[in-house]
C-alpha cells in the first residue's frame, strides 16, 4: 500500500503547478503575451496583475509582496526602471530579474495593462464622518 500512495502524493503535488500555466494571460497580441508570461513567471510571486494571471503571494504579511499592480497605473519607464533597480527603493524585489529584451517586454506589458482596477478603488468620498450607517447592500 505504501508503494501505491507515493505516486498520488507526486500527482496530486504536481496539480498547482500545471494549473499555473499561462492559460489564464489575458491579453490581445503575441508581443503582449510575450510580457504576461515572463511577468507570470518571475514577477507573480509578489505582484498581482490580472491580465498576467497572477494573484501575488496573497499574503499582505509576506514583506515582499509588492504592489498590486492592478491598482497601480505603471508607466513603461516606471516598470523599467523598477525591474532595472529592484522596486523603487531597491530594499525589497530582487533587481534585474529579467534584462534586456525581456525586461523591455514586461515594461511595455505593464506600460499597458496595469492599472486597470485603478478606478474601482473605494474613495474616502466625505469627510468629517458622522456616525451614521447608511444601511449598507
Ligand atoms: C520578491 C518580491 C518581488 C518580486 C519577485 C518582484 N517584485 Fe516588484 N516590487 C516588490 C516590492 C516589495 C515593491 C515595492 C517596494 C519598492 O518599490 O521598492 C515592488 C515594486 C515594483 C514596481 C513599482 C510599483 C510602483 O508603484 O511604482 C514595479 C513596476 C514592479 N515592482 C515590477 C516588478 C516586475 C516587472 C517584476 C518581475 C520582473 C517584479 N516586480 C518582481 C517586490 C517584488
Amino acid at each position: 500500500m505504501r508503494r501505491l500512495l507515493v505516486p498520488i502524493a507526486i500527482a496530486v503535488a504536481a496539480l498547482p503547478l500545471a494549473s499555473c500555466g499561462t492559460e489564464d494571460v489575458s491579453v490581445t497580441s503575441p508581443d503582449d503575451e510575450a510580457g504576461a508570461v515572463l511577468f507570470a513567471d518571475h514577477c507573480a510571486g509578489c505582484h498581482t496583475l490580472t491580465p498576467a494571471g497572477t494573484q501575488g503571494s496573497g499574503n499582505r504579511s509576506l514583506r515582499v509582496q509588492g504592489p498590486n499592480l492592478d491598482q497601480r497605473a505603471v508607466p513603461y519607464e516606471d516598470a523599467l526602471f523598477a525591474i532595472r533597480n529592484g522596486g523603487a527603493s531597491g530594499a525589497v524585489m530582487p533587481q534585474n530579474i529579467v534584462v534586456g529584451d525581456d525586461a523591455d517586454a514586461v515594461a511595455r506589458f505593464i506600460d499597458e495593462y496595469s492599472g486597470t482596477e485603478v478606478e474601482d478603488l473605494p474613495q474616502p468620498s466625505s469627510q468629517g464622518g458622522g456616525g451614521s450607517t447608511a444601511g449598507g447592500s
